[in-house]
């Protein structure tokens, strides 16, 4: 073999740049330092892998998996078909296709037909190929995904040393663009029954067909601008899944992860353990842990009299109002003694200036400064319910008690009056658990908190039954309390640890950066709220609710404006 062919063939199919990553593995190439060589010239980070005599798994996993940045990396193939082979079978039992890696694979003598390189090779693999025929050509191939979701590879020009043809089509698609359009590909959607989500219908010929949901719309939206059609397999053990501790992947996710499903849709929280074995999509929709407890009952009218104050307030208030009455009288009994002493000293000296000087005064003490107690209480207490006071009062001292009640009085009173008012037009109800601290405070009541892990229905009805407080995702809550019947439960108006959901595909899977991008847009336009409100609305109508008012429900005719009145579903 040639060096110098063999290393412009490079340079033609990967034009190296300042910022191309190449690792090159060879087994029998004598001349690759030379390639190595007219790839630094261009600034290309090359590196170089040995796999003689075997392959080394460690080298070939750094190399896979240590990227810093989001740029691409070439791998290049120099090796025997059978090396090759061995290569290929590493990466695909550890799970390590990546769309961020393009192998290149060039086979000096091709010792296998490029049919049989097509059977170990999985979805996920950009792979483009250079086999040197008798001639000393090089035909060059480009993998692509069958109909029947195969690899395959189809010649895409021919090159030699002396007459350098341009390729039909790039040899690495832009994967982006590559899945826009999935040519009516059949896809393997791993899924589960799981009304509102996801509803399976079950044909009498064990056909499983999705019939409604919220991601079932999801799916259907995707599939229509994908152009791809999808097959629902339910997996056998029909758990949602992820990594269990012997290592083993189960459920949906274990479907994907061992690529037997292209895709599962379902309700499927985004965990960091689950990402360990598969790829997420961006979250397409986030549920919320709330606490749904019983309506709390209407307040008793008859006691409303009562209600704009706690009882702590309206002990103190009767404290204060009987307080008062004795106060006052203290105050104008000790202001009478004093100005007694002080008029009796004082009148010695100015008896000669005029009986009229204090004739007041003197007048002034014979009046209410001698008043009983029962008086002062009396008129304390005509103040408080806003029926004037009788007592005059010309001392400052008196005055001042007077006026700072006065005032008191009237704050006091309105604020009664309007909070009544309140209670009287607005049906009044006990406390509601609005939030954990709501739900400790009611444990002291005798509610218990719930969780389940199973059917969530049962522990509804437990709710009214037993007077539970149960803590589950809000979609599912909600739903059940319709069909229970809303006007029994109270959903909390704080809601905590939002969990979204994503769509799950294999590790390295190609097409979820278009998944992305369409999932992106359906967020953004409001389309998957809306089919969340349908799938309520559906329900609502099925039970023949209508549209109510319920207590820290908020959800009523009128409704304050929002950011979300800006998205299509309002428009409807
Ligand atoms: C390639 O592998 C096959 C079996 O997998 C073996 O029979 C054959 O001898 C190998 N060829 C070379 C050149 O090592
Ligand atoms: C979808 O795929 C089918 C099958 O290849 C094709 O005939 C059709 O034109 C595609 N539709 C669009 C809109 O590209
Ligand atoms: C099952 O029946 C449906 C409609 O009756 C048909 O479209 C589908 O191809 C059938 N599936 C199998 C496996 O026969």
């Amino acid at each position: 073999m040639e060096p110098t062919i063999l290393s412009s063939l490079l340079l033609f199919l990967l034009r190296p740049s300042q910022d191309t990553e190449v690792v090159i593995i060879h087994d029998y190439t004598s001349g690759v330092n030379k390639i190595v060589e007219s790839f630094s010239e261009r600034w290309a980070a090359t590196t170089l892998l040995t796999a003689t005599p075997a392959p080394d798994l460690s080298q070939l996993l750094v190399a896979l998996t240590s990227f810093h940045t989001n740029d691409l990396r070439y791998m290049v193939l120099l090796c025997s078909a059978n090396t090759t082979r061995t290569i290929f079978d590493m990466v695909s039992h550890h799970n390590l296709e990546s769309r961020r890696v393009r192998w290149l694979v060039v086979w000096e003598k091709p010792t296998l037909a490029v049919t049989n390189l097509m059977y170990y090779m999985r979805e996920g693999s950009m792979i483009g190929l250079a086999a040197r025929d008798s001639s000393g050509s090089y035909k060059i191939y480009s993998s692509f995904v069958s109909h029947g979701s195969q690899l395959r590879f189809e010649e895409i020009g021919v090159w030699n040393d002396r007459r350098r043809v341009s390729l039909r089509q790039p040899l690495f698609p832009d994967v982006l663009n590559l899945y826009r359009n999935f040519e009516g590909r059949q896809l393997v959607l791993s899924s589960l029954n799981n009304w509102p989500f996801f509803v399976i219908k079950n044909l009498e010929n064990a056909t499983a067909v999705a019939v409604r949901g919220i991601d079932v719309s999801v799916i259907n939206t995707l599939s229509y601008y994908l152009n791809f059609t999808y097959r629902v397999e339910v997996p056998s053990d029909g758990q949602w899944g992820g990594v269990q501790e012997d290592g083993t992947v189960t459920g949906m996710v274990g479907e994907v992860a061992a690529r037997r499903a292209h895709l599962a849709i379902n309700e499927i929280t985004i965990t960091a353990s689950r990402e360990t074995v598969v790829d997420f999509s961006y979250p397409y929709f986030f549920d919320s842990t709330s606490v749904v407890s019983k309506a709390p009952a209407e307040r008793n009218r008859s006691l409303a009299v009562f209600y704009p104050f706690s009882s702590l307030t309206w002990i103190t208030v009767i404290l204060v109002t009987l307080l008062m009455g004795p106060l006052g009288y203290l105050f104008s009994r000790v202001h009478h003694q004093l100005t007694q002493t002080f008029d009796s000293t004082h009148n010695e000296r100015s008896r000669n200036v005029g009986p009229s000087f204090d004739s007041g005064r003197i007048k002034w003490g014979s009046e209410p400064g001698l008043r009983g107690v029962e008086m002062f209480c009396f008129n304390m207490f005509r103040t408080i319910i806003i029926q004037g006071n009788l007592l005059p009062a010309s001392s400052w001292p008196l005055r001042l008690v007077f006026f700072s009640w006065y005032a008191f009085c009237l704050i006091l009173y309105a604020v009664y009056a309007g909070t009544l008012t309140a209670y009287l037009t607005k049906p009044s109800f006990e406390k509601p658990i609005d939030s954990l601290e709501d739900l400790l405070e009611a444990r002291e009541r005798g509610v218990v908190a719930t969780v389940t892990k199973g059917t969530s229905n049962e522990m509804m009805l437990k709710v009214v039954e037993h007077n539970t407080a149960f803590i589950s995702g809000m979609v599912g809550t909600e739903i059940y309390a319709i069909i229970n019947g809303r006007h029994l439960y109270h959903l909390s108006r704080n809601t905590f640890n939002p969990q979204p959901y994503g769509i799950v595909c294999p590790s390295g899977a190609p097409y979820t950066p278009i998944l992305n991008l369409m999932l992106g847009r359906m967020v953004h336009a409001g389309l998957v709220s809306k089919w969340h409100m349908d799938e309520v609305n559906k329900i609502k109508q099925n039970t023949g609710q209508k549209e109510g008012t319920y207590v820290g429900q908020g959800r009523i005719g009128v409704r304050p404006l929002a950011l979300d009145h800006l998205q299509v579903q309002y428009l409807s």
